[in-house]
């Protein structure tokens, strides 16, 4: 890589495993980009001035993971709605003049994963969102902004969905449920958005809220999706109708990177590649 490419990164804590250089390379690569993208290893109370200081050595766009992304938006000059509503950033821009603007990529790049690379089309459906974080909020705008029927969202807390749910302001169409309170309901798509397979623990659902033509989708992949994908398919969804969160890490990615290059990479050969390794 020439000492010109021009630099970019991702920024978390922890770090290492992200497969955000190997999926800018790639896309960079495709375009014929020079492109430097590192992962910077920033511990919180670092976090704000590593990204100052990063823009002002010439950085020109930086990606922002767990535990940053809420501060990303706080530090921004300026923000899209996408980071407004969710409330947290994964991707910084440096304005022209000065400053950075944060924005969001996360509910477009769900809504992408699973609407055109596995034609789920949203519209008109029935969905429940498991989860009341930072991508579970980017999960609930942009299901309704892709028109499903109607959107569920249950979490352990349950004040924290509630508080999603306000902020979309649209009762009849997103409602809140106790997270034991879903008996007798059936929906087409669930969302996994907790940090169950993560952290560990169980998906105390009723069986009955899927049927054989429902769709569960997971916001994470490898082995913290196994949990879900269990329970999901044990409680008679197809093996092939689970999805998991990879297609949406390449579909998010993809949006940060036509932000900054002004060019939309091919995303499929890209996400091809990473399949073969989780
Ligand atoms: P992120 O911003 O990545 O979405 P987060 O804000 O830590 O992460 O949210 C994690 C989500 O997983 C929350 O909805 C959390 O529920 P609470 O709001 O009650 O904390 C949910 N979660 C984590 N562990 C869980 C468990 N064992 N059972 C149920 N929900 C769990």
């Amino acid at each position: 890589m020439s000492a010109e490419a021009h630099r970019y990164a991702v920024f978390g804590h922890p770090i290492a495993h992200s497969l955000s250089p190997d999926i800018h390379s790639a896309f960079a690569a495709q375009l014929g980009i020079a492109l430097d993208y590192r992962t910077i290893d920033a511990a919180p109370e670092d976090f704000v001035a590593q990204v100052k200081r990063f823009f002002a050595e010439g950085g020109l766009g930086a990606n922002v993971t767990l535990p940053h992304k809420n501060v990303a938006l706080a530090l921004a000059d300026k923000h899209t709605e996408a980071a407004a509503r969710t409330g947290s950033a994964n991707t910084l821009t440096p304005l022209v003049g000065g400053g950075i603007e944060a924005h969001n990529t996360d509910g477009s790049g769900f809504v992408r994963d699973i609407t055109e690379r596995h034609g789920f089309d949203l519209r008109g459906h029935d969905a429940l969102l498991l989860g009341a974080g930072g991508a579970a909020k980017a999960v609930a705008w942009a299901l309704m902004d892709a028109g499903v029927r109607s959107l569920t969202i249950v979490n352990r807390t349950p004040e924290r969905a509630d508080e999603i749910a306000d902020a979309i302001g649209e009762p009849a169409r997103c409602r809140t449920r106790y997270w034991d309170g879903l008996e007798g309901e059936c929906f087409d798509l669930v969302v996994n958005a907790t940090s169950i397979g993560v952290t560990g623990g169980d998906f105390a659902l009723p069986m009955s809220i899927v049927q054989d033509h429902s769709t569960a989708y997971d916001l994470c992949y490898g082995t913290a999706s196994a949990g879900f994908k269990g329970w999901a398919i044990a409680a008679g969804v197809r093996p092939d109708w689970f999805r998991d969160g990879l297609g949406m890490l390449v579909e998010q990615a993809a949006d940060a990177f036509e932000r900054w290059h002004g060019q939309r990479p091919d995303t499929d050969p890209v996400y091809r590649e990473l399949r073969q390794r989780y």
